[in-house]
């Protein structure tokens, strides 16, 4: 069956504002079922949580459907879902508290692909311990991260590796599963940034190999909140900073201070909106997120090849990234426009678009674009149109020939 586009587009009232949203990869526009959950939690009578009185047990319940929704898109146990304001905030509570268990001589893989997030924490953790930074480097020309080259950087004093499931730049999907089966047969931990790549198609927490893997939520259609998820007896043996009189148990160890818990309803409505994205999908939760993420992902490959294929026969237009599994996401140059004036044109055409490393900052500075403001960034969302692709190369060749027609 076809994706159900008008179905669901009209689940997002934002839509109605007319601008074309190629920016998801930002952050996502907000279903109505996500809004009213978090508005019907903030009406409803709440307390702090507590086992004692009724408005204090929501807020319990409104934690633990939370933890479920999260385990069910990526097949995790909800008692290894750790809850937090964003992805970079949990991965340094995770960094430190495996930074503390390293020792001089050990060492830490990271990538030039990753958004700083999934780098810098390690980076800085390994500092703290006196550990050696080894660094996987991409492929300039295709943007590919060669899985081959773990096997010489992992070594037996690795303690972590830390890789991107989807490149928020270039969209590039390396080969995650081959890359910790080498980190595993040396004894490392693998910590896998999903931030990217899991709204983009169903995710496994145990065939990505990951031991770690975060994700953010209003990239997924959700409020501002992530999530942290492993196995529990992962999390079991670490000792973050934390207070004394706060829980010592696993998840709650990790989650420091008062969550948001309107917040967190809308993390719950957010898995259920995804999972109703295919709406001939049966069975569980589980299965239903997974067949509305392939559905969903199918719709977006292929209005991303006709993005990419505009792109590409356009003279003025220069592509960066071409890795044969990719996020429907894609960074590119408009000759004679830098990239922040030309997402400003586009911005007046209504069409939203970032420009500049987009926090991949290793990918820009090696690709030596970063000074020169890096690139723009085009990402296809389950909510955009074939329409909206073409009013986008549209206006780009609109754009290049003002421009020439200027220089000329
Ligand atoms: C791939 C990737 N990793 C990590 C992050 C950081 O996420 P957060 O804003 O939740 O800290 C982002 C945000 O854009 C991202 O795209």
């Amino acid at each position: 069956m076809p994706f159900d586009i008008a179905r669901t587009r009209a689940a997002y009232p934002a839509l109605t504002e007319g601008f074309a949203h190629f920016d998801g990869a930002g952050g996502t526009q907000t279903p109505q079922s996500v809004v009213d959950a978090v508005a019907d939690a903030m009406r409803a009578a709440l307390g702090n949580r507590s086992t004692a009185f009724a408005p204090g047990r929501r807020s319990l319940e409104l934690v633990a459907a939370a933890r479920t929704a999260v385990a069910d898109l990526l097949g995790a146990t909800a008692q290894g879902v750790v809850l937090g304001p964003s992805a970079t905030a949990l991965t340094y509570t995770l960094a430190r508290a495996l930074g503390a268990t390293w020792r001089p001589g050990d060492d830490v893989v990271v990538s030039r692909l990753d958004h700083d997030a999934n780098v810098r924490p390690w980076v800085q953790a390994a500092e703290a311990a006196g550990a050696t930074v080894r660094w996987a480097e991409f492929d300039p020309a295709t943007g590919e991260l060669p899985a081959g080259q773990y096997a010489e950087l992992v070594g037996e004093r690795t303690r972590l590796v830390a890789v991107t499931a989807g490149s928020n730049a270039i969209g590039t999907v390396p080969d995650v599963a081959t890359i910790a089966k080498i980190a595993h047969a040396a004894g490392a931990l693998v910590c896998v940034d999903g931030v990217h790549s899991v709204p983009h198609g169903p995710t496994d927490l145990a065939s990505l190999g990951a031991d770690f893997l975060v994700t953010s939520a209003y990239k997924w259609s959700g409020p501002h909140l992530a999530a942290m998820v492993a196995d529990p007896a992962r999390w079991e043996p670490l000792r973050p900073a934390k207070l004394l009189p706060s829980s010592d148990a696993v998840p709650d160890r990790f989650e420091a201070g008062t969550p948001s818990f309107p917040l967190l309803a809308g993390v719950a409505a957010a898995v259920d909106h995804l999972a109703g994205l295919d709406p001939t999908a049966t069975g569980d939760r589980r299965q239903r997120v997974r067949a509305g993420l392939a559905a969903a992902q199918a719709y977006e490959e292929s209005l991303f090849d006709r993005l990419l294929a505009g792109l590409a026969a356009h003279p003025a237009v220069t592509v960066y990234g071409a890795a044969a599994r990719r996020c429907p996401t894609v960074s590119f140059r408009l000759a004679g426009w830098s990239p922040a004036g030309l997402a400003a044109a586009l911005g007046e055409a209504g069409l939203c678009l970032s420009s500049g490393d987009y926090y991949a900052y290793e990918y820009f500075r090696t690709m030596g674009l970063r000074d020169s403001g890096g690139a723009v960034r085009a990402s296809v969302y389950h909510y955009n149109t074939a329409d909206e692709v073409d009013r986008l190369l549209a206006e780009l060749d609109r754009l290049a020939r003002r421009r020439e027609t200027m220089a000329g």
